[in-house]
């Protein structure tokens, strides 16, 4: 039996991390698609040795301590997710958010080429400008909007051209902090959500974006890669949807502009940024369908409402 491949996650404890970690450790996270895997290969028992390293354990602003803890697991395979993820606070806070997704990657990014591993790091649809009016793939020219975006736009730029960054978008997860928990809440207390319908994209899973990291963490492929869940969608889209399956009538859900917000957020966020796959799925199999993974998400939550 050859040995487990060894690999680190940062920001083990955000949305994507945790469902990371248990597929990593051939557990099931809450709301998963278990016959889901994009290289249809089942994840081993002791496939992976993880080294799940949570901000608590790893200040990835911290270039000593980041350093050394790569140094001291020397991991095959660095996951690398941690981020700094609050779009509007961003705009007022550059220092730390440019810190923690750009300076830290390009540490990550030097820290695992001396200890031979490959990194693998997450970006996102905020690096464009969302005016091309269909999907964008993977060569496209960036035009970041908001500091968020530009800050993840110099980390990709501060990688070296072997790591892999994942590009995804608008990503939930049954653990993490996401709209669609805001959404069943106020569909739990019998209220309606007005939501915009002119910001197109795409959602990605949390739990199917954790089967495409493994089949990623396996194979190296080294460049860009944009993943999310098939089909293309509009925030109101998500919440008429989510307000259908959690019996809801036509009226929960009302279709806005993005100038009728308030109050007005902080981050200017791109009018269609959704992420076009194609490269993806031309190398492993898609990931389901937005709207089956949403049910997935909601059928757990409600379990867990329920338990
Ligand atoms: N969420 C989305 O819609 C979305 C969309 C596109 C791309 N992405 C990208 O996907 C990746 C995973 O996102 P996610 O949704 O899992 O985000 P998340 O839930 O916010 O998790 C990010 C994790 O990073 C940790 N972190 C922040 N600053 C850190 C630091 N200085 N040192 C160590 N850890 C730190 C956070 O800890 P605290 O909670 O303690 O701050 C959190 O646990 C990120 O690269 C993100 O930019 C996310």
């Amino acid at each position: 039996m050859s040995p487990a491949m060894r690999v680190l996650v940062t920001g083990a404890a955000g949305q994507v991390g945790v469902d990371l970690v248990d597929t990593l450790r051939a557990l099931k996270p809450p709301g998963a698609d278990p016959s889901f895997q994009p290289d249809a290969k089942p994840v081993g028992d002791d496939e992976f040795a993880v080294f799940a390293l949570t901000r608590h354990e790893l200040d990835i602003t911290n270039r000593d301590v980041l350093r050394s803890a790569i140094a001291t697991t020397r991991p095959e395979v660095i996951v690398h997710l941690a981020a700094y993820t609050q779009v509007d606070k961003a705009e007022s806070d550059h220092v730390t958010c440019f810190a923690v997704n750009a300076q830290a990657t390009e540490t990550m990014s030097l820290a695992a080429h001396d200890v031979g591993a490959h990194l693998i790091t997450i970006s996102t649809d905020y690096v464009f400008d969302g005016t091309k009016g269909t999907g964008y793939v993977e060569d496209d020219v960036t035009n970041p909007l908001n500091v968020y975006g530009a800050s993840k736009r110099a980390g990709e730029l501060l990688c070296a051209s072997d790591d892999t960054i994942m590009r995804v978008s608008w990503v939930m997860g049954v653990r993490g902090k996401n709209v669609l928990h805001v959404i069943a809440e106020r569909a739990a207390m019998g209220e309606t959500v007005r939501f915009v319908d002119d910001q197109v994209g795409t959602v990605t899973l949390a739990s199917d974006m954790a089967r495409a990291l493994v089949t990623t963490v396996r194979e190296r492929p080294g460049g860009y890669w944009h993943v999310a869940n098939t089909g293309t969608t509009s925030w109101f889209e998500v919440a008429k949807y989510a307000g259908s399956l959690l019996g809801r009538g036509e009226d929960f859900a009302t279709p806005i502009l993005t100038s009728e917000l308030e109050p007005r957020p902080a981050a200017t966020r791109p009018a269609r940024s959704d992420l076009d796959t194609a490269k993806w799925r031309g190398q492993w199999a898609a990931l389901p369908s937005w709207r089956e993974g949403v049910a997935r998400l909601l059928g757990e939550r409600d379990r867990r409402v329920q338990t």
